[in-house]
């Protein structure tokens, strides 16, 4: 029962940190986030001018010559069934795992499974070697404060966080978030949190 009780209240938790959290997350930045793991593991045979399997991972430019297009190790979008995801994520016993099998190389330690779940959210997001011009950290982090009026013409300054069955869900000065019912604001705001939530 106590622990019934404990896991209520932590899903409970769980969907208001749901709600308060801005509903666009940060792209994964790929020199930051991505090539650093790569730069460790897999650039001891995929970098300069004699890379293994004519894949090299040093340079953007021939990098993504291998992302999309005829002969690719990565499709943009596929985490799944790209290339480069599946190879890493072989077990070590595996003759095609990357890095090779610890029989044919010693010493290359393969991706954690932490870093390849960041690369494979990368390839998700779509693989881009270029830090994304949609989402930069600084935008995302001030979120758009609105003006929002109700069909009595009150006023309120929030920041939209979302919708919620007929409620819009708006985060005002100091953090605090009230679901206010949608049909209450008037025809321009619900316009708005329309748009918003669209987007
Ligand atoms: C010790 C050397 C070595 C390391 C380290 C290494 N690779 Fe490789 N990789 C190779 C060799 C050799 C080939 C070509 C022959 C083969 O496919 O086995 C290759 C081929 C590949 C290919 C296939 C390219 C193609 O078009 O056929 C992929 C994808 C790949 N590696 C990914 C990785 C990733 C990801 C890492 C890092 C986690 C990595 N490799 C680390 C040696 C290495």
């Amino acid at each position: 029962m106590k622990q019934e009780a404990l896991l209520r209240s932590y899903f409970i938790a769980a969907a208001i940190t749901l709600l308060v959290q801005p509903q666009k997350a940060v792209a994964i930045d790929f020199k930051e986030e991505i090539r650093p793991i790569l730069s460790d593991k897999c650039f001891k045979c995929h970098s300069g001018p004699r890379a293994k399997g004519k894949l090299r991972m040093d340079s953007d430019d021939n990098f993504a010559k291998r992302i999309g297009g005829d002969d690719p190790v990565i499709v943009p979008g596929d985490a799944v069934g790209s290339m480069l995801a599946v190879k890493a994520g072989l077990p070590r016993s595996n003759g095609d795992a990357m890095p090779p099998p610890p029989a044919r190389e010693r010493g290359s330690e393969p991706m954690t499974t932490a870093e390849l779940n960041l690369v494979k959210k990368w390839i998700a997001e779509g693989a881009k070697l270029e830090a994304s011009e949609e989402a930069p950290a600084e935008a995302a982090m001030a979120a758009t404060v609105h003006t929002w009026v109700n069909t009595e013409g009150k006023k309120l300054e929030a920041e939209f966080v979302g919708t919620e069955g007929a409620n819009v869900t708006l985060k005002m000065a100091g953090d605090k978030v009230i679901n206010y019912p949608y049909a209450k604001l008037n025809a321009e705001s619900q316009a708005l949190a329309k748009k918003l939530a669209a987007e």
